[in-house]
C-alpha cells in the first residue's frame, strides 16, 4: 500500500506541493484540505478551511493519513502539528512553540541576538509612548514590525516621522493587526539585495534547496504596496556559493542549535528571509513553511522524490541523502486579480492554460481560483503562478512571459520585470 499524504493549504505554494508529491511512486492517494480547482486533478479536495484544525486532525486521524504537510504558518502557529503529534500521526511542519520563528519577531530577534545571529539592530516596546519617543530619534529610514502574524502587512519600511508615527499608532493602538499589534521590533534599515533560503531540517540536520528570490511589491520596479509575492525565481545568483556557506554556518546551524538549547527543536521547513550586502547575510525574518510563491520554481527544479524528505523531517530523522536539482533556472510569474493587494472584483472567467501548459516547460499553479455554474473563475488576490523552466534565466523569463500572455480574464495583472535583478547581475 502506498502513502496518503494530506496537504493543508489553497493557494500556488499547495498546489505545487500536490503536483510534485503526485509524481511519488511512493503515494497512492492525496488529499488537499481545502485545496483549490488546479489541485483537483491530483488530489481529492476535503472541504475544511486550514484556520479549522480541529476538523483538519479529525479528518486525519478518520481516513489514517500517514503523513500531513502544511502550507501555511497560521495553523501551524494555533499547534495543528503539536495535535496531529499527539494523536500519533506524522506532520511535516514545527510544533507551535517553534513555529513562535514566525509567529512572533519579538521572540525571533531575541533568540538571534542571544546566539549571536547577524541581524538588524533592534529595541522592542510594549508601550506606545516608549516606542514613539524612540522612533522620534531614530535615524531614518525606520523599520517597524508589529510582533504578531499580520499576513505580510506589519511591517513598515518608514521613510519619514510621520509615516512611522502613523503605523505604530495603526499598530499599537488602533490595532489592526490585532494582539499581533500588543508589542513592536523598531529596527534600523538594512540596505543589499534580499534573497530566501529554505531548507529541510529535522531539528539538527539541514538539507538545503536552491536559493531563490520574490517579489514582493505590486508594481514593476518594486514599487506601490507589499504582496503576498508576486513572482519568484531560481537560484538567486546574489547567493553565491561563498554567501551559501555563510548562510548556513552563520545563520541556520546556531540558530537550530539555539532552538534545541531553548527546548523548542525546529523540525520542518525552514526558511530565511535574508538580506545580502558585499557578501554578508542578515537576518530579514524567518518564516517556517515554504514560501509562496518561491515553492513553484524550487519544486520545478526538484528532480529527486519530495515525499522521503517530507517524511523524514516528520520523523525528525534526515539522512544524507542530497536532492538532485535541475541546473536550469525557473521562474514564476504571479498573476493577479485588478486592485490586488486593495479590493478586487472575482468571478471572471479564465481562458488559455492549456495553451499556456501547451509551450512545454510551463506549469500554471492555481491559487485563488474557483468553478462557477462549471468554469474557472478568479476567486482571490492572488490568481495563478505561471512557471516556466528553460536553458538559461532570459529564456525562462521569456518562456514564462509567452506562457502568461495566453491567459485572461478581465482585470487580469502581473509584473512585467520578474526575475530582472537575476539578469542585470548576469549581464554584469
Ligand atoms: P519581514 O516580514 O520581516 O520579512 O518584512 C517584510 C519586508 O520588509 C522584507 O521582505 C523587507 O523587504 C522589508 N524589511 C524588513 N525588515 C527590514 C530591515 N531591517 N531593513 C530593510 N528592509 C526590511
Ligand atoms: N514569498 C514570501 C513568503 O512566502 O512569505
Amino acid at each position: 500500500m502506498g502513502l496518503q499524504i494530506l496537504v493543508v493549504g489553497s493557494g500556488g505554494r499547495e498546489h505545487a506541493l500536490v503536483w510534485k508529491i503526485a509524481q511519488s511512486p511512493l503515494v497512492e492517494k492525496i488529499f488537499a484540505a481545502p485545496g483549490n480547482p488546479g489541485m483537483a486533478k491530483n488530489a481529492e479536495l476535503v472541504p475544511v478551511p486550514v484556520d479549522e484544525t480541529a476538523k483538519i486532525v479529525d479528518f486525519a486521524v478518520k481516513q489514517r493519513v500517514d503523513l500531513t504537510v502544511v502550507g501555511p504558518e497560521a495553523p501551524l502557529a494555533a499547534g495543528l502539528a503539536d495535535d496531529l503529534v499527539g494523536h500519533g500521526l506524522l506532520v511535516c511542519g514545527p510544533s507551535r512553540a517553534a513555529a513562535q520563528l514566525e509567529g512572533s519577531k519579538v521572540f525571533t530577534k531575541n533568540l538571534l541576538a542571544k546566539y549571536g545571529i547577524p541581524t538588524a539592530d533592534f529595541r522592542v516596546f510594549d508601550s506606545y509612548d516608549d516606542a514613539e519617543q524612540y522612533v522620534l530619534t531614530h535615524r531614518l529610514p525606520v523599520v517597524i514590525k508589529a510582533d504578531g502574524l499580520a499576513a505580510g502587512k506589519g511591517v513598515a519600511v518608514a521613510g519619514t516621522y510621520e509615516e512611522a508615527v502613523e503605523f505604530l499608532r495603526d499598530v499599537m493602538e488602533k490595532r489592526v493587526f490585532g494582539d499581533a499589534g500588543e508589542r513592536v521590533v523598531v529596527e534600523e534599515c538594512l540596505t543589499g539585495e534580499e534573497a530566501s533560503y529554505i531548507v529541510f531540517t529535522d531539528g539538527e540536520k539541514i538539507v538545503p534547496l536552491p536559493s531563490s528570490q520574490d517579489h514582493k511589491r505590486i508594481g514593476d520596479g518594486d514599487t506601490g504596496p507589499n504582496t503576498g509575492g508576486m513572482g519568484a525565481y531560481s537560484p538567486a545568483p546574489v547567493l553565491t556559493p561563498e554567501v551559501e556557506q555563510k548562510v548556513l554556518r552563520e545563520i541556520f546551524e546556531p540558530l537550530l542549535a539555539g532552538m534545541r538549547a531553548e527546548g523548542t527543536p525546529f523540525r520542518g521547513i525552514l526558511y530565511g528571509g535574508l538580506m545580502i550586502e558585499r557578501g554578508m547575510p542578515k537576518v530579514l525574518e524567518f518564516n517556517v513553511r515554504f514560501g509562496d510563491p518561491e515553492a513553484q520554481p524550487l519544486f520545478m527544479r526538484l528532480v529527486s522524490d519530495l515525499v522521503p524528505l517530507l517524511v523524514q523531517c516528520a520523523q525528525g530523522k534526515l539522512t544524507d541523502a542530497v536532492m538532485e536539482i535541475d541546473p536550469r533556472p525557473t521562474v514564476c510569474i504571479v498573476m493577479a486579480s485588478g486592485g490586488y493587494p486593495g479590493s478586487y472584483r472575482k468571478g471572471f472567467p479564465i481562458s488559455g492554460i492549456e495553451e499556456a501548459e501547451g509551450l512545454g516547460g510551463v506549469q500554471v499553479f492555481h491559487a485563488g481560483t474557483a468553478i462557477r455554474d462549471g468554469k474557472l473563475v478568479n476567486n482571490g488576490g492572488r490568481v495563478l503562478g505561471v512557471t516556466a523552466v528553460d536553458d538559461d534565466i532570459r529564456k525562462a523569463i521569456e518562456r514564462g512571459y509567452r506562457a502568461a500572455g495566453k491567459i485572461r480574464w478581465e482585470g487580469a495583472y502581473y509584473r512585467t520585470d520578474i526575475g530582472k535583478r537575476a539578469l542585470l547581475r548576469e549581464g554584469a
